[in-house]
């Protein structure tokens, strides 16, 4: 066990930095058994620290000192202290330049924190404390220096030699090695730092600003993925024009390059003119990207672009402002990904998100607010509250204040904040002086955590003509959290008459030219809303597009979902009213016999859905998702997992038994004739065929079969090969299952990212996920301990998404959860204390689940040496 306990920071502990860095000077020797780093800062007092003369303090983290200099004399052993962690020089002067030279191993280097090497090449990770793994520094984003890098490597080994800024020099050295050397002109905190060596490929193209700049775009690649990079590079060009039309920004530096990387701990990282990919996250070709990996990689390559300036040029005070660069940028993604394809569907799927993973998030023992107020180690938050929840927040300012407005409050924000380290509380501000409105209530949303809920109640007065909804607001107590104050919250609404029309929402009686969809303010723990004039009670369409993010109790009957999933003119709305009605039958079935009848409707609803071609046949895809698993779990007060799957696969096997006609016709009407294009009617159609497929293999469909082997066989994108491999893995065919996945992967097994996919299609299914066989995937070839993709594709999905597996009664998946965490913990760190996750979530569980996924925990808990990473996650969920 641990003995000393890990340091929490608190945010009331801020204080501005006693010294500050001007200029940093790098000079890296990269050879095979490691590195030599050489590092000359320029410090000064930083006038605004009433620190005084205090001695100067670097951080540090597996660093092995050579030697340190002040303004250019070696300093004697005692006037340092190597502290490991730390660096101290006792006494410095106001101003003056630190020379260090530290020696890393990047080659074994397998937190994938700081300089490490991946398949090959030389990468860096540095946010959000990687750049003390390299060289002693003040790693905090509010000291922001002017980086020159020169890098130093083998030329054959390394021809490519990359970092943040414009090259400035190159040439040749002895021995067979070269050099160049890079200027960043803007100033940046180290966490935005990047450098890559290695042998890659160059695919180059070019942007011109909205200025008349041309920028030279670059994307660096091993050989093997040359093919690969043309959908990252049209996404680029498009989120640069985007941000040009849409916030007005440009781009600053002459060059922007991408390099993709095999190993990483994220998605990827937007480093100043260097964003690092994980390959996962930027690869794609139609044959081995899905439809999903497209739109993923259009949407963090914009993502990863968008922080060049919301990040960047402004970026955080502290790490406590993490949402400041994440929730506005997410936003901003979310916004330009709607605008690339449909508004609705995104919504949906940004909804979807919030509602399954981070209500979870927020209702679990890791609960935090927007902007935590404490942390133990901060790679521990970045989470869905600080990306998708700020994203939300930023969203409600801009409903709040509307479009306008809240491109004035941008742009203030982005003027008056240039060059700085600043906080959530900066960003609010700038929304109020460009738009004069009092966000002062509003800012609770970064302060307290936890889902708020509406309790939403109606009644109609006939006699007036007058429809009265009360609306009560309440927070949940969170940890260290209780008594909430309500939350000012934008809560979007119609109004049905019996035909489905829009009526006007009027708030008096004699209103005119009242709108049929109003945003009402919810800022008291209670509202009565009066809406005047009309003849009959309506079917209230409540929380359109998700105005807030918060759960919504509203005494829906049945027939009231029904009418707003076929007639509610918001598109969002409708689906929502569908999922509201699968989760109602879903849950009226938990426990019961297996004869329990079943609600007619809900067939002739989906009837309506798979027939009727005239919908919105992308609203439609989406429409016939049943509502997850994981979701049913979130609602549930005590889970029992077996059973809510059991009862979410007799929905299913009913709907696609009743629906089996309709279901083989639409999977025909959308057989796909033209050029394989990630269109949002393409799309649409694959997913609905897709989908159509998989229905009828849950009911053994001979049919089905037959159309889903050689959809497999024959298919030209990935979408449609896995859609087949998927359906028939998930099905009772197990030859077949059999067959399909090894001629898959004798097919791609040269091919990473679709091996990732081929074991996470197995360690994901109830059927083919069984553990012994999710243990033999761990012993495959292919499996490989350090890379965390292959960790999260096996492992992951198996905890994350074969729910009936890891919730197995014997407690069997817990234990090897536990196993595996430990093991991973000592490679990876970071990797690990995400992926226990799953086992934090153990108070949410029946009784013999719960006490069974508790000691899990406490079997992690009890490790030796475990990080402070995982010891985060796993003392906060037992506390
Ligand atoms: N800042 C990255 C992003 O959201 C995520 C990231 C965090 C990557 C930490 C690596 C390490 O774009
Ligand atoms: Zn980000």
């Amino acid at each position: 066990m641990r003995t000393n306990q890990p340091q929490t920071i608190y945010l009331s502990e801020y204080r501005v930095p006693a010294y500050l860095v001007d200029n940093v000077d790098l000079r890296f020797e990269l050879f095979e058994d490691g590195a030599r780093v050489h590092s000359t800062l320029a410090i000064r007092r930083n006038p605004e620290s009433d620190a005084g003369a205090a001695p100067l303090e670097l951080d540090g983290d597996s660093l092995v000192l050579e030697s340190v200099a002040l303004n250019g004399e070696v300093l004697a052993d005692d006037a340092f202290e190597d502290r490991g962690d730390r660096l101290i020089v006792n006494s410095v002067p106001e101003q003056f330049k630190l020379s260090v030279v530290t020696w890393i191993e990047p080659q074994n280097n397998t937190r994938l924190e700081g300089l490490y090497k991946s398949s090959g090449m030389f990468c860096t990770q540095c946010e959000a404390e990687g750049f003390r793994c390299i060289t002693f520094f003040p790693d905090r984003p509010d000291v922001m220096a002017r980086f020159r890098t020169r890098v130093e490597a083998d030329k054959t080994a390394y021809p490519v030699l990359l970092s943040n800024g414009n090259p400035v020099e190159s040439g040749d050295l002895d021995n067979d090695r070269h050099f160049v050397t890079w200027e960043d002109p803007f100033p940046k905190p180290c966490y935005l730092f990047a450098l890559v060596a290695g042998d890659l490929v160059e695919k180059r193209d070019t942007f011109t600003t909205c200025s008349g700049r041309d920028i030279d775009l670059r994307m660096y690649v091993e050989p093997r993925n040359a093919d690969k990079c043309a959908h990252a590079m049209d996404s680029l060009k498009r989120s640069m024009r985007w941000d040009e039309d849409v916030y007005g920004r440009e781009y600053d530096l002459d060059i922007f390059m991408i390099v993709a990387v095999d190993d990483f701990n994220m998605g990827a990282m937007e480093n100043k003119g260097l964003n690092i990919f994980n390959s996962s996250c930027v690869l794609a070709s139609k044959e081995t990207a899905t439809d999903v990996a497209f739109q993923r990689i259009e949407a963090i390559v914009a993502h990863e672009y968008f922080h060049n300036w919301s990040g960047n040029r402004v970026t955080c005070r502290d790490w406590f402002q993490l949402s400041l660069k994440e929730g506005f940028t997410v936003l901003r993604d979310a916004q330009f990904s709607a605008d690339m394809g449909s508004d609705t569907v995104k919504r949906i799927e940004d909804a979807t998100l919030m509602r399954t993973a981070q209500f979870a998030e927020d209702a679990g023992p890791m609960s935090h607010p927007v902007r935590p107020s404490s942390y133990i180690e901060i790679s521990n938050f970045y989470t869905l509250t600080i990306y998708e929840k700020g994203a939300e927040v930023v969203r409600m300012i801009r409903t709040l204040l509307g479009e306008d407005l809240f491109r004035k409050g941008s742009d203030l924000y982005f003027e008056r904040h240039d060059g700085q380290a600043v906080t959530t509380d900066d960003f609010v501000k700038a929304m109020e002086d460009a738009s004069g409105r009092d966000l002062s209530q509003f800012r609770l949303w970064y302060e307290q955590a936890g889902t708020p809920v509406l309790d939403v109640a109606d009644e109609f007065d006939a006699e007036r003509g007058v429809y009265r909804l009360t609306v009560r607001q309440s927070i949940p107590d969170t940890p260290g959290q209780t008594d909430k104050q309500p939350q000012h919250t934008p809560f979007a609404l119609g109004l049905l008459d019996e035909h489905g029309k829009a009526l006007p929402l009027r708030l008096s009686a004699n209103e005119q030219d009242a709108p049929v969809e109003r945003v009402l303010e919810l800022t008291d723990e209670s509202h009565v809303f009066e809406f005047h004039g009309l003849a009959q009670k309506p079917t209230p369409s409540l929380l359109r597009h998700f105005s807030a993010p918060v759960r919504v109790h509203y005494p829906w009957t049945r027939e009231q979902l029904l009418f707003l999933m076929s007639h509610d003119p918001d598109g969002f709305n409708r689906w929502d009213a569908g999922q509201r009605l699968a989760v109602d039958v879903i849950q009226s079935l938990v426990g019961e016999p297996k004869d329990t009848p079943l609600d007619s409707r809900l067939v002739t609803a989906y009837r309506h859905l798979v027939t009727d071609s005239s919908l919105d046949q992308a609203l439609v895809a989406k429409m016939l998702q049943l509502p997850s698993e994981a979701y049913l779990i979130e609602l549930a007060r005590e889970a029992d997992v077996p059973a809510i799957h059991a009862a979410r696969e007799r929905v299913l096997k009913h709907l696609a038994i009743a629906l089996r006609d309709d279901l083989v016709a639409c999977y025909r009407r959308n057989a796909s004739g033209e050029d394989y294009a990630v269109t949002p009617e393409q799309v649409a159609r694959r997913s609905l065929r897709n989908t159509a497929l998989a229905w009828l293999l849950v009911i053994n469909d001979e049919e089905g079969r037959e159309l889903a082997l050689r959809q497999y066989r024959e298919a030209d994108n990935m979408t449609d090969r896995m859609g087949a491999l998927r359906a028939l893995v998930n099905s009772d065919y197990e030859s077949d299952r059999e067959q399909v996945l090894d001629d898959f992967y004798q097919r791609f097994q040269t091919d990473p990212q679709v091996v990732e996919q081929w074991l996470s299609v197995q360690a994901s299914s109830p059927v083919a996920g069984q553990l012994p066989k999710v243990r033999a995937l761990l012993e495959h070839e292919a499996f490989d301990w350090r890379n965390p993709n292959k960790v999260r594709s096996v492992i992951g999905a198996f905890a994350g998404q074969n729910l009936p597996g890891f919730h197995a009664v014997d407690g069997s998946g817990y234990d090897f959860l536990a196993e595996q965490v430990c093991r991973l913990d000592d490679i990876n760190p970071q990797i690990a204390a995400r992926l226990v996750t799953p086992l934090t979530r153990w108070k949410k569980f029946a009784p013999a689940y719960r006490s069974q996924m508790k000691s899990a925990l406490e079997q992690v808990r009890d490790k030796s040496g475990l990080s402070k990473d995982v010891y985060e996650v796993v003392h906060k969920s037992l506390a």
